[in-house]
Order: structure tokens, then sequence, then C-alpha cells
């Protein structure tokens, strides 16, 4: 379907040039004073010096050019010279009607599909998620869900850390705790045992321990770097240690990621390109792309044009060792091949934004990546505390992703019960878990990503305001009147758009059409934010209808279909909303 904007425009368009003006101004925007109309053109005034005249008759011209228009109801031409306009209820109401029946509500098919990875989560094997790991968790999952209602081929891909010192970290502490253990038997060329020799809850005090240790004890730490150097040359028992801590990891991630209604289609890690990187380096070395410096090899990604300095990108330490940019270079090269995507999108921690820089220049100077594919780096900012420094628990210490959430978890849970004493505690407890969900996501992607944010538990879990539980407070009002309109013998199926409104109800279809330019946007700019904004509005404007329309005592039944189509139209729209912000509204709350 075209877009409200763009059909009101060509109306406003063909009135410029009737009255003899130039076409282009016609362009229309939402009215900055609501109170006075629904749409204004401001092109009037660009338009007066064009013609030297006075940009009041211009307007006045074109109001007269758009009598008897079937879009606008009403045009004023208003000091010094703004159109102002209010739309004809007829055009709104089939406009919304046509909504209604296409798919997608109207968005348009892309011209083009493309095929985008998302690159997000990032989380570090057997070190436990925390709360920076939640933005790129949530703000991923619904850039991907955006580009593929948006109609593309998405995929989604973990990145794990998984090759890292963290590794050799923990093998070395293991082997100072269990050196019976057959890993570390050179001799042994038996079978490695089926079970890992720890649970998830030990991996995870492992690994702080050992990172404590290697801090203080250079021994220790050199030790580590062994460690980590002897399992990315392949040191069999180092392996099998390694394939277990990463089972063990894996299976605690899904369980947390599945919490957050967070789907990955590949769990790939630093670790699943080590086969690749020697031919990547001796490619970048043949091809006089990579030279030695120090020891290390490195590519020089610095540009005439730069203002700050940027360093260039070491592909191999001094004793031969890969680095984190290997990792996600060689990544790049696997993925060209694999497949070929138009897009690679990171969704990291902004202040990785200088390393992204030099890897994304590498790959480009390198020619590792097709000139058609755009890499881009969707960096995210801090998430704060109410006293504006970064949220930390109550006793200091680094905010773990469980414990955060079991808190907002804990409060949904306290409230809903007041709400509602008497419902089963399970179903409470379910609902509170989903609300709470809500309330952490849309806390988060309300914000543009780039900005840093301030996690204040209260704000996001009040059913008031601009919140995630506020938009599912509004659902479930939306759900909770067609329930009690089928229940009174009402087809919702036979509902039907009526093309007289009331201000409110119009008011409501005007936010609705709204819809497929926004989704367009969101998409266009990754910007998740952009529906919340939307889905806010909107619920504001279907709770002030609410307010104002008896809508079941309606006695008009030409009215009340109409009111119940609205309805139906609403939920629908705010529930595809909230699928591709990565949450959803329960039956009651
Ligand atoms: N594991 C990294 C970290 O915790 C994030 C990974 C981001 N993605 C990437 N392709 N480098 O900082």
């Amino acid at each position: 379907m075209e877009k409200f904007l763009d059909l009101i425009s060509a109306e406003m368009k063909q009135a410029f040039e009737r009255a003899g003006y130039d076409k282009e101004l016609g362009k229309m925007t939402v009215s900055n004073r609501p109170d006075l109309c629904e749409y204004q053109c401001n092109g009037a005034m660009a338009g007066a010096k064009l013609y030297k005249k006075a940009p009041l008759v211009i307007a006045q011209d074109v109001a007269k050019a758009l009598e008897g228009s079937s879009v606008f109801a009403k045009v004023e031409a208003a000091p010094p010279g703004f159109l102002n306009c209010s739309l004809s209820d007829a055009f709104v109401t089939s406009y919304i009607a046509g909504m209604s029946e296409a798919d997608k509500f109207g968005l348009s098919a892309p011209k083009k599909k493309e095929k985008i990875i998302i690159d997000y989560g990032g989380p570090n094997v057997a070190k436990p998620l925390h709360v920076g790991h939640l933005r790129s968790a949530v703000i991923g999952e619904s850039v991907k869900r955006i580009a593929r209602y948006a109609g593309h081929e998405v995929i989604g891909d973990i990145h794990m850390g998984d090759w890292g010192l963290q590794m050799g970290l923990i093998i070395t502490e293991l082997k100072e705790r269990k050196p019976e253990l057959p890993y570390f038997d050179e001799s042994f060329t038996g079978e490695y045992p089926k079970e890992a020799p720890f649970t998830i809850s030990e991996l995870e005090e492992i690994y702080p321990t050992a990172s404590g240790k290697s801090k203080e004890d250079a021994d220790y730490k050199a030790k580590a770097m062994e460690a980590t150097h002897l399992l990315q040359i392949g040191n069999r028992g180092y392996r099998a240690l390694w394939d277990h801590i990463i089972a063990v990891s894996v299976a605690d991630l899904k369980k947390n990621y599945n919490n957050l209604n967070v789907e990955f289609d590949l769990w790939n890690g630093e670790s699943s390109v080590q086969d690749i990187i020697p031919g990547m380096v001796s490619y970048m070395k043949s091809e006089g792309y990579a030279h030695e410096s120090e020891g290390a090899l490195v590519v020089d990604v610095k540009e005439e044009t730069d203002t700050k300095e940027i360093p260039p990108c070491m592909i191999l330490k001094s004793d031969g060792a890969s680095l984190y940019n290997t990792t996600d270079l060689a990544t790049i090269m696997e993925r060209r091949d694999k497949y070929a995507p138009d897009r690679i999108i990171y969704v990291v921690d902004k202040r990785q934004d200088l390393y992204f820089e030099q890897v994304f220049r590498c790959a480009r100077k390198t020619k590792i990546v097709s000139d058609q594919t755009e890499l881009l780096f969707l960096g995210f900012g801090t998430v704060n505390g109410t006293d504006g420094k970064p949220y930390k628990t109550r006793e200091g210490g680094v905010m773990r992703l469980e414990r955060l959430i079991s808190e907002i978890n804990d409060k949904m849970l306290a409230k809903i019960t007041e709400n509602d004493p008497d419902s089963d505690m399970a179903q409470k407890e379910q609902t509170a878990k989903q609300v709470a969900l809500a309330a952490i996501k849309y806390g988060d992607l309300s914000n543009q990503a780039s900005k840093d944010y301030i996690f204040d538990v209260d704000r996001f879990t009040s059913f008031e305001g601009d919140t995630g539980p506020y938009i599912l407070y509004t659902i479930v009002r939306i759900k909770s009147i067609l329930n009690k309109y089928a229940q009174a013998g009402g087809n919702i199926a036979d509902a039907a758009f009526c093309s007289e409104t009331n201000a409110s109800e119009k008011a409501l279809m005007l936010e609705l059409a709204k819809f497929n330019a926004m989704m367009e946007a969101a998409y266009a700019e990754s910007a998740p934010h952009k529906v919340c904004a939307f889905i806010y509005d909107l619920s504001n404007a279907f709770n002030h209808f609410y307010h104002e329309t008896k809508i079941l005592t309606e006695e008009n039944e030409t009215r009340k279909r109409g009111y119940i189509a609205l309805l139906s139209l609403t939920k629908e729209v705010l529930e595809t909303c909230i699928d591709v912000l990565g949450f959803s509204a329960p039956e009651k709350m």
C-alpha cells in the first residue's frame, strides 16, 4: 500500500500544480499544532521567494484548488502562509479498511530482498552473562525481527567468545584442582569421558577464580597463556576439555537466551574459523597487504583524511598467536564464501567502535569482503543505574543478568498479585515473567541504541507512562473488550469500518495510518526505538478513544461494528509491533 503521507502529499502536489505553482512544494507533514489541524503543508512559504508573492496568497490559491477534494475535509490558509489540513472521514476510514485487509497492514515488499547477517549476543563462554550482554541480545533480536518482517532474509549469529585466554585460564585452574584427569596425561591415548568434569556452577566459579589468580601471579598467567596456545594448536586433551566447556556453557546460554525470547540461527564462535586463519594470513602476506612490524604481522589501515590516529590492524602476534580481530576478519571471509550477504550488522558495545573501524578497513583493503557487502557497526551505549553510573548490584558488584531478571520478576509479581489477589499463583508467576520481559526490553529498546540509558526498575515496571507494561496493559484492555463483545453474541469477523467517525476515533485511525512508513524507517535505520515510539503514541490514542467512547453500549449497530473493527486492527498492529520488539502480551494482568 502507498504510504499515507505520500498519498495526501500527492493530493496537495496536484493542487499546487492546478493553482499554477511547482508541485514539489506540496509536501505534507504531520501537524505541529494538533489543536489546529491534522496535517500541514508549508510549501507556500517556500514558494514566496520563487514567485515573488505573499505566501498567504499562494496558500489561498492552493486552498481554493482543493475545494471539493475527497482527501481533505478542510484546508485553511493561515498566516503567514500555512496550509492547515483536516482529512475527510471517508478517506481515512477507507485507508484503514485497506490496511486491515492487506498483508502486513499494507507494508510493501522490499524492492530487493536482501541477505543480512546480524552478529549479536557475543557472550563469552564460561563467563556469566551480565547486564552489558543484555543490550546486544535485546537490540540484535529486535533488529533481526524488524528486518525479517520487512521481507528480508536474515541470519542471526551469536559469535561466542570461545577461543581466548579465558579458555586457557579455565584449563589451568582445572589442572591445579584435578591433575589426575586424563586430559592432562600426555601419554593418554584412550577415549576421554563423555561426561564433563564440572557443572555450570563450578565453571562459573572457576573462571573468576582463575582470572583473579592470573592477575596476582605471573607464573599462573604464563601457564594460562601456554594452555591457550596448546589448545589453539590442537593439544588433544585440551581440545577434549574445551569441548566439554563449550557443551556445558552452550546448554546454559540456551536456557538464558530462551528466557529472554532470543533465538540464534547460528551458534558460531571465534573458534569456528580457526581453520580459515592460516589461509587468510598467507593470502594477506602474498598479496602484500600485511607486513611485519616488531615481529608481529600487521595491516596498515590509516587513511589520509583521518583526524584521529587509527593504529594498524594486528593479524598475528609476535608469537604467532591470533587475536580477537583475526577471528573477526576470518569470520567476514567465511560469511562471504558461505552466504554472500548484502550486509553484516554488528550489535556491540559502542566502546568497540574504533576496533570495528580497523576491522572494516582491513577487510576492505585486503578485499576479503565483497564490494557489495555493507559492514555496519551498531554500537550501543552503557546501562547505568539511577545514580548515573554503570549498573551494579547493591553491593557494588557486576550485575549478573539472571539476578537482574529475577529482581524485575519479583517486582512484577508483587504488582500483579496486588491487582489480582485471587487468581492461581502459577498463572500469576507466568504472567509476571511475561510482563517483566516486556518491561526490560521496552526499557532498553525505547532508547536510541547508541545512547546510554538508566535502568530504573520502578519506572520500567510502571503500568503508566512510556513503558512495556503500559503497552501490554493497553493490549489486554482491548482483548477484554473484544471478549465481552464476543460473549454477548457479537461476531468480530463481521466488524466493518464505519465511514463516520468521532474525533478520538479518527485520531486513533490517523496513528494507525503511520504504520507502514514507521516500519520502513525502523528497518532502514535499524531502529527499534521507532517501533516503541509508534506503539506508545498508538496506545495513548487508543486509551483516549476508550475513555471518550461508550463502545459496547453504543446503540447504532453500524457505529458499534466500526469500533470493533478498529479495536481488532489496533490490537493486531500492537501485537505485531511487540513481536518485532521480542515480547508478547498476556490474556490478563
Ligand atoms: N565477545 C565480545 C565481548 O564480550 C563481543 C563479540 C562481538 N562480536 C564480534 N563479532 N566481535 O566483548
